[in-house]
């Protein structure tokens, strides 16, 4: 559970990756755009109607009951005017009522319009991220996904996704609504008394700065806490895929053991996160009561030294009441976008993984030709070991090569690399397909005509005619079993009560190692390639069903290069030449007749194996 060292999570962004950050968001948010800026005007809107009902209820105490004729802008005398004047106004006191009920309905119907055109946007927003990052991890090539932890990934296609969508659907028009609040509420107090609205306003800006300084601080606890759930989900996820390991070798108690312990620390991070939490929260109820008590003294004051009316003080305990909460509600939104920063890296430093890309001349060869492996050395990492070491090879189109070597051998990674699942460094040797460099051929022609068998086959929750028509849904089930025949597989499924439609995995039937590897074998059949590659294919499956395989292979695939990489000397030895590798170099090379007697490595296992009465005869 160590911690990724390649992530540039604790860092402190560069400008630039800031600015490329938020071109990524701008593209998310393709097709959400026009939804939250309606939602963004309707929370102006909103915010507008909850700043105009105090100056009604201010007109009606002051002018209309009170009989002065305070400062009130031209339209709104206008309005007056035309409603038959204050001293009618005055009279009809219901007229002044109705005007704050039509303002309330301006409100409602634009509250409305926020909510739906919001989620609407946020939906949507939620939508274009999800299919973003899932088509961009599928374009990632092999390497990165086998450096990178499954419940990590995860955990940023769902929650870092809901964060930033919280971001901007939840934050981003709050802290809108927010300063179009304070904007409004500061010119409308500015325009009754300047004097009372600075005192009132005086503790805004310590507010909003302890919170930015709060925000700065917490920001780095979020980030523990998001790594630590993808350690959490991690867990989880091992054991549930891992659970007949763990059942069978009884680790359920220390399994329990692990989760729990990442479970508390998880816990306790959070917890920790309470104190300073609740501290700032409970300094700005604080804050906001003496802001409150600030108007209510010096508007008090003002009043009886005539310099406000009543009208006005009642407005102004309003604008008081109306801003407690968004200014304490800023605080909180600069908190939670840090989250949102944090889930943005997340996310970015997906999105900014290189897809895999065609490098060279995307040709399209023919297949059916001679490989060619020239002078090959390869490391995964820079600083790792060597693991192919100057690997040549040809293996003439139409013929066997059977490869032999133990585990740790490189005998995978020559495989990977024919498949182009890993780039091969300039400088490391060649490999060719019928003389053309694989770097210059399409890998997606490369891979349409390589069918490869993986050591560890993988099925889908699936039926075994989907798993194996898997290229195909149209398939037709004579092709498919056609395909499973050559796999000795038709019987066992026909043995099934549901036959092809047998669903395989969680919740279907548990095929046996060997089951999976010949289901995995017709998978790679049905697409009739030109080369076929079987990584250790057939390892599980008995060395009777071995050889036939093999003689259903020869009879019907026989025109196309097979690469068979294998521990079972029956397996290799009528391949048309066979290759020893140890420790990323070849060490033997020859067919069975020669190797068998060459007195190396090769002898020695053929002698081994043909004693043992297991593989005698097959
Ligand atoms: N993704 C990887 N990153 C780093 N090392 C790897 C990776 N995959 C395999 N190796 C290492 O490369 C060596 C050769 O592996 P592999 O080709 O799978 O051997 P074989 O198939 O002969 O058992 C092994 O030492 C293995 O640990
Ligand atoms: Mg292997």
């Amino acid at each position: 559970m160590d911690r990724k060292s390649d992530e540039p999570m604790n860092q402190k962004k560069t400008k630039t990756e800031k600015a490329r950050e938020r071109a990524l968001l701008w593209r998310f948010l393709r097709g959400s755009k026009g939804w939250f800026l309606l939602s963004m005007v309707s929370a102006a809107v909103t915010a507008l109607a909850d700043m105009v009902s105090p100056q009604i209820v201010r007109a009606a105490v002051d002018n209309a009951l009170g009989g002065k004729t305070a400062n009130l802008p031209a339209f709104a005398m206008r309005l007056a005017e035309r409603a038959g004047g204050w001293a009618y106004l005055g009279e009809h006191i219901w007229i002044m009522a109705l005007a704050i009920l039509a303002v309330a309905a301006v409100k409602v119907a634009a509250q409305y319009t926020f909510r739906v055109s919001n989620t609407r946007g946020a939906e949507t927003l939620t939508k274009t991220m999800r299919d973003a990052l899932f088509r961009h991890i599928e374009r990632l090539p092999y390497a990165w996904h086998s450096q990178h932890r499954t419940g990590d990934i995860i955990q940023r296609c769902t929650s870092d996704i809901e964060t930033l969508k919280s971001f901007v659907s939840e934050q981003m028009t709050s802290i809108f609504r927010i300063v179009v609040l304070l904007a409004l509420s500061l010119t409308f107090m500015l325009g009754m008394n300047w004097k009372l609205t600075i005192i009132a306003m005086l503790p805004v800006p310590y507010i909003i700065l302890r919170s930015v300084h709060f925000h700065g601080k917490i920001g780095k606890a979020f980030l523990d806490c998001d790594e630590n759930e993808g350690k959490l989900s991690d867990i989880a996820q091992e054991n549930l895929t891992g659970v007949r390991v763990a059942r069978s070798f009884g680790q359920e108690r220390r399994e329990r053991e692990r989760f729990e312990a990442q479970n508390e620390y998880y816990t306790g991070l959070w917890m920790k996160l309470a104190r300073p939490l609740a501290q700032f929260w409970s300094l700005s109820d604080v804050l906001s009561g003496v802001q409150i008590m600030l108007i209510v003294v010096f508007g008090s004051v003002f009043c009886l030294r005539g310099e406000m009316t009543a009208g006005e003080y009642i407005a102004f305990l309003s604008y008081g009441a109306i801003m407690t909460w968004p200014v304490r509600m800023l605080g909180r939104m600069i908190a939670e976008m840090s989250k949102a920063g944090v889930s943005m890296d997340r996310i970015a430093y997906i999105m900014e993984a290189e897809e895999e890309r065609e490098t060279g001349r995307s040709l399209k060869p023919e297949m059916d030709q001679d490989i060619v492996f020239e002078n090959v050395s390869f490391r995964y990492t820079a600083e790792g070991r060597e693991v192919l070491k100057n690997v040549s090879f040809t293996v003439p189109a139409g013929t066997t090569l059977g490869i032999l070597g133990g585990t740790g051998s490189g005998k995978s990674t020559l495989m990977l690399l024919l498949d182009k699942l890993y780039e091969l460094p300039e400088g490391c040797g060649r490999i060719t397909i019928g003389g053309v460099d694989l770097k210059d051929i399409e890998t997606a022609h490369l891979r349409r005509n390589i069918g490869m068998v993986l050591q560890e086959p993988y099925l889908f929750s699936r039926t075994i005619r989907e798993n194996i028509a898997i290229t195909d849904e149209t398939m037709s089930l004579d092709a498919v079993r056609e395909a499973a025949k050559a796999a000795c597989l038709d019987e066992t499924v026909m043995d099934f009560a549901k036959g092809y439609d047998t669903f395989v995995g969680e919740r279907g039937v548990t095929l046996s190692g060997g089951q999976k590897q010949r289901a995995a074998i017709a998978r790679a059949l049905t697409q009739h390639t030109p080369i076929l590659i079987f990584d250790d294919s057939l390892s599980a499956v008995d060395t009777e069903t071995d050889a036939k395989i093999r003689a259903e292979l020869e009879r019907r695939f026989g025109s196309a290069t097979i690469l068979l990489i294998s521990h079972r000397i029956t397996t290799l030895s009528k391949a048309d030449q066979i290759l020893v590798l140890d420790r990323g170099e070849i060490i033997e090379r020859g067919d069975h007749a020669t190797l068998s007697k060459a007195g190396g490595i090769y002898q020695k296992i053929c002698d081994i194996q043909s004693s043992s009465v297991g593989e005698v005869g097959a």
